[in-house]
């Protein structure tokens, strides 16, 4: 394992990045005032933007330093056309002695349905397995949410299996589809489609922290 933290990932249409301070408004205009954003998660309700900051501890000095760990990847999502922070991703519970981390992601409403996750999952995806070296990735969701699953079998994740009233979200207690995929599954993915699992030039960038995903083919917008 080589945790890299959270570095900058570039797609065709993205970029994945480190929160600012100043993203605290755009995320909450653009994401979290939208109930439909964040029911299926645990989130404190944020009806307001000191909500955020109060209820949920995100945005918070302390939310900010934990960047400083090498094993926190926390990004902020935004759209390379307008410079607008758009969502939120993130590589969770990350397990060294399992070579394994889990997924989580948010996108604003208003951007849906366009194929954006799907590309930052791809981008994800292949710093994991490429640069940081995770043998397994993976990612739940609650079974009435199935965009999310959508967006999981378009990255090439297997379905896994379905926990019965395994999570509390914010619509209560949900069944949750969990998907994953492993890296010689991805590895082998990159094979098939006749990608380096380096391109020309990454490991370079990597060093000063900047990973062009959609270098390898992996970042294109699946529309
Ligand atoms: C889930 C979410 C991240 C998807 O993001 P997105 O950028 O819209 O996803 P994509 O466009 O890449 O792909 C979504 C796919 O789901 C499909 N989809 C949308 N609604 C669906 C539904 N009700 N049933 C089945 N598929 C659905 C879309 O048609 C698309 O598939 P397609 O490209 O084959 O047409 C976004 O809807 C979101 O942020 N939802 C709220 C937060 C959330 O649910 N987070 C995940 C928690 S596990």
């Amino acid at each position: 394992m080589n945790h890299k933290g959270t570095v900058t990932l570039e797609t065709e249409r993205l970029i994945l990045r480190r929160f600012e301070k100043n993203d605290l408004e755009p995320m909450f205009h653009n994401v979290w005032n939208n109930y439909e954003v964040w029911k299926w998660s645990s989130y404190e309700p944020m009806n307001s933007i000191d909500d955020i900051r109060t209820l949920n501890n995100i945005f918070t000095d302390f939310w900010f330093a934990k960047y400083e760990k090498p094993d926190y990847y926390n990004w902020a999502i935004e759209l390379k056309s307008s410079g607008e922070v758009i969502g939120r991703f993130r590589g969770i519970n990350p397990s060294d002695r399992a070579n394994k981390i889990e997924l989580a992601y948010e996108l604003g409403q208003n951007w849906w349905g366009q194929g954006f996750m799907t590309e930052a999952v791809n981008a994800a995806l292949h710093f994991f397995f490429n640069d940081v070296g995770f043998n397994r990735v993976y990612a739940g969701h609650a079974s009435e949410n199935p965009a999310s699953g959508k967006v999981m079998q378009k990255c090439g994740m297997t379905y896994e299996g379905t926990m019965r009233q395994h999570t509390k979200c914010n619509v209560g207690l949900v069944d949750e589809v969990f998907y994953g995929i492993l890296a010689s599954e991805f590895i082998m993915k990159q094979i098939l489609v006749g990608v380096p699992t380096h391109p020309a030039g990454a490991a370079e960038e990597a060093e000063q922290g900047f990973i062009p995903c959609v270098a390898a083919g992996f970042g294109a917008a699946p529309h």
